[in-house]
């Protein structure tokens, strides 16, 4: 059975610079606490009006696109993971067919909702479909606008400071090497977590769905217990990572580049420990843009990529953590 591969990539991130200063105006925090806690100096915000998660998927998309040698109408499904849809339904990714003009074609467009994780999710699922035939060109989308459901008050700031806005887009092909492509992609979840990374309302299981106390008593905006996330993202980083070089068969040393979901820098730091890695085979840009969950991989690939930090035959490795729980590995020969 054939391999497929990641054929091209784009990643897209909107003007609106906030660093911590900004944020410190409106509650109380400061530049030390975020950057000693969380490596971020700054993030995205999308200015309202001006980007939607469905063009600034598109956006990331036509990059992908072009790289990968092809033209959009050359795509033959969309995969696209968000946590934050443009509405509640349908889905981003049935927008973002209509942002690239591909609506006529009527091509299939799947949203997944698997937070951090989902990416490799998405990527594990683009993977299947390649090597069976069904498809030839398969448009993988991570997008996320946090700035719009956050909290920016003291009661909010342990979350707010995290998140950030942005897109990232993996064009899956079919790969001509066979030695080369995605190796393995491992996907776990664990539903008792559930509440403790999560958005409860406007929820279905509420009538009305949205209500006046819901705004009040916070519950329309993330609740995070950071300490437990931080705990088990310690753990299952490395286990997941584990997997993928237990299957296919490497060790930690073969790793030439782990991309890790940019959670907090002091979780990929004692990841990138744990696996004995030397810095310059991690790469990390949460400085820059904080946690933009879904989009973060896609994005930090995208940009390691650029720097000419993945070479022809690498083994690179994407691992991802977050709400759900659900975590996840793929490992790649490029
Ligand atoms: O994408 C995956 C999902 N998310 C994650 O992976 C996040 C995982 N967790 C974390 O990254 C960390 O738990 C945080 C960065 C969220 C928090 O760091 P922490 O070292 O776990 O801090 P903490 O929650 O234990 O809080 C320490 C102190 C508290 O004050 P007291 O009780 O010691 O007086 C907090 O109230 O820091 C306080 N604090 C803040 N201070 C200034 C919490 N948020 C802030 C803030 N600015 N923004």
């Amino acid at each position: 059975m054939k391999r497929a591969k990641i054929g091209g990539l784009g990643y897209y991130v909107p003007s609106r610079i906030v660093t911590n200063d900004d944020l410190a105006k409106l509650m109380n925090t400061s530049d030390e606490w975020i950057q000693e806690r969380t490596g971020i100096k700054e993030r995205r915000y999308i200015v309202p009006g001006e980007d939607t998660g469905a063009n600034m998927a598109a956006k990331a998309s036509r990059i992908a696109i072009e790289r990968a040698g092809i033209s959009p109408d050359d795509i033959d499904f969309i995969i696209l993971g968000t946590l934050s849809p443009d509405m509640d339904f349908p889905g981003t990714g049935v927008l973002l067919q209509r942002e690239l003009g591909l609506h006529n074609k009527g091509i299939g467009a799947l949203d997944i909702r698997n937070q951090c994780s989902g990416f490799v999710y998405g990527l594990s699922i683009a993977d299947q479909f390649i090597r069976t035939g069904m498809y030839k060109n398969i448009l993988l989308v991570g997008v996320e606008i946090h700035s719009t459901g956050l909290e920016f008050n003291d009661r909010g700031r342990h979350i707010s400071v995290i998140f950030g806005d942005g897109a990232g887009a993996a064009v899956i092909q079919v790969s001509d090497d066979e030695d080369k492509g995605i190796l393995s992609t491992h996907l776990h979840a664990d539903g008792s977590q559930a509440e403790e990374l999560c958005t409860l309302n406007p929820g279905s299981v509420n009538s009305p769905r949205l209500a006046p106390e819901m705004i009040e008593d916070g519950s329309i905006f993330p609740h995070m217990n950071g300490r437990l996330v931080f705990k088990y993202a310690v753990q299952k980083f490395p286990e997941v990572i584990g997997e993928a070089l237990t299957a296919t068969g490497y060790k930690p040393e073969d790793i030439d580049l782990l991309i890790p979901h940019q959670a907090n820098l002091r979780i990929s730091e004692f990841v990138r420990r744990s696996l004995n890695l030397p810095e310059e085979k991690m790469y990390n840009n949460i400085q820059w843009y904080g946690n933009t969950t879904a989009a973060s991989v896609p994005i930090a690939l995208t940009e390691a990529w650029e720097k000419g930090l993945i070479k022809d035959n690498d083994l690179v490795c994407l691992a991802a953590f977050g709400s759900g729980f659900t975590w996840a590995s793929a490992l790649i020969r490029w």
